[in-house]
């Protein structure tokens, strides 16, 4: 299935590029990712469990002779040209900026960069906290890799891809999407520790089991600012304990004790955020040695657990992720779920016994929108590998 439509986009997309730049161009698959718990853990030094999924940002790309820079989103109908020397976030659209963005690294690292043509398609949701935008990036830097000849390997890539997001999207994301997407493996699950980025693959069995992907519909406008403000508290809190605790350097470092000692007396909100961190960094890998020993309920009702912790302590869920939630909270086919990624809207992820699927959308879907006045949307995901050539 993921072949048939993987190879039907990369058709498309190179008929495209013939058509308006002609020539052969390199087609590059970069997938979007899901994350089964561990969420605004990683800035914070913790652990995440992603996986990458079904759904990616395809690029068709090859190389020019000059410095130019011409770029089609064959979805959004649009183009977008610059040179080299002039490369620069971009205000009124976005997509460019992901492209972009990786380009200007390899320019950053002292490569010489050249000018290319690319038609960029996705099928990855926008702005629903399935990562659209570092499939994008990872799709571009592992592409002018390849035609550079740079010899990067994948960990590097997957720093600079992030840079991207950082300098020309403007969100201080953690290292989480980028990774996910780029070292992705099928049927497995990673665990990062991404203080260390050591990582190691969990073999995921769906034997059963499917991944639901609800999407609130809801456009996480404040996701961006929100989410740095987040950063910011949590880097407010390890300033307070440092002054007591010097070898602290992040929430990873942190217990409830430092919390109660050190932040709690500073500011109530700021401590009630970092207990979530900590409690997060916990339930991860706990939940870890669920899934290995093959108890998915256990890891279920942790996913619950998270999700209350980031609606009521860190407070980054919004009444529809929280609707979606409490309703599948006492059905018995749903082993758990939460909201997914950054927050304020987007997706929730629910773990679903495959026989209650159907039920689970017939019921849920009219309850959803009838309550918001939204559309409700749905992904069923299977994992897959990451970046690569197709
Ligand atoms: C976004 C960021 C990630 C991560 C998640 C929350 O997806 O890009 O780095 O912080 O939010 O877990």
């Amino acid at each position: 299935m993921q072949k048939e439509v993987t190879n039907k986009i990369a058709t498309t997309i190179a008929e495209k590029f013939r058509q308006i730049f002609q020539g052969e161009p390199l087609l590059i698959r970069s997938p979007g990712r899901v994350n089964l718990i561990g969420e605004h853990t990683d800035y914070n030094e913790g652990f995440v469990l992603p996986a990458a999924i079904d759904k990616a940002a395809y690029l068709a790309i090859s190389l020019r002779d000059d410095e130019e820079i011409h770029l089609v989103a064959h979805d959004l109908n649009e183009t977008f040209s610059v040179n080299i020397n002039e490369m620069k976030p971009v205000g009124d659209i976005n997509w460019p900026n992901f492209i972009l963005g990786a380009a200007a690294q390899f320019l950053k690292k002292g490569i010489q960069l050249k000018g290319f043509n690319a038609v960029l398609m996705s099928d990855v949701p926008i702005g629903a906290g399935m990562s659209s935008s570092a499939a994008i990036e990872c799709a571009t830097t592992f592409a002018l890799n390849e035609l550079l000849h740079t010899g990067l390997d994948r960990l590097e890539m997957v720093k600079m891809a992030q840079k991207a997001e950082h300098e020309y999207a403007g969100v201080m994301c953690g290292i989480m999407d980028q990774f996910a997407s780029m070292m992705g493996k099928k049927n497995n699950v990673i665990k990062l520790d991404c203080r260390s980025l050591e990582y190691e693959y969990i073999p995921f069995r769906l034997e059963g089991i499917k991944i639901l992907l609800l999407n609130t519909n809801v456009k996480h406008s404040l996701a961006s600012s929100e989410y740095n403000t987040r950063r910011t508290e949590c880097g407010k809190a390890i300033e307070w304990i440092r002054k007591h605790e010097p070898e602290v350097s992040s929430l990873r470092d942190v217990t409830i004790d430092m919390l109660n000692k050190h932040v709690l007396i500073e500011d109530q909100l700021i401590d009630m955020r970092c207990r979530f961190i900590v409690q997060e960094i916990k339930r991860l890998t706990e939940g870890c040695e669920d899934l290995k020993l093959g108890n998915i309920h256990a890891l279920g009702k942790k996913m619950f657990l998270t999700h209350r912790g980031l609606s009521e302590m860190y407070g980054v869920s919004c009444k529809e992720l929280d609707f979606l939630v409490n309703f599948v909270h006492s059905k018995n086919e749903v082993i758990g779920a939460r909201m997914m990624g950054g927050g304020f809207g987007g997706c929730t992820i629910n773990l679903v016994m495959e026989e209650g699927v159907e039920q689970l959308i017939t019921e849920i879907k009219p309850a959803y929108e009838t309550a918001t006045n939204l559309p409700l949307t749905y992904y069923i995901s299977s994992i897959e590998n990451g970046t690569e050539i197709i």
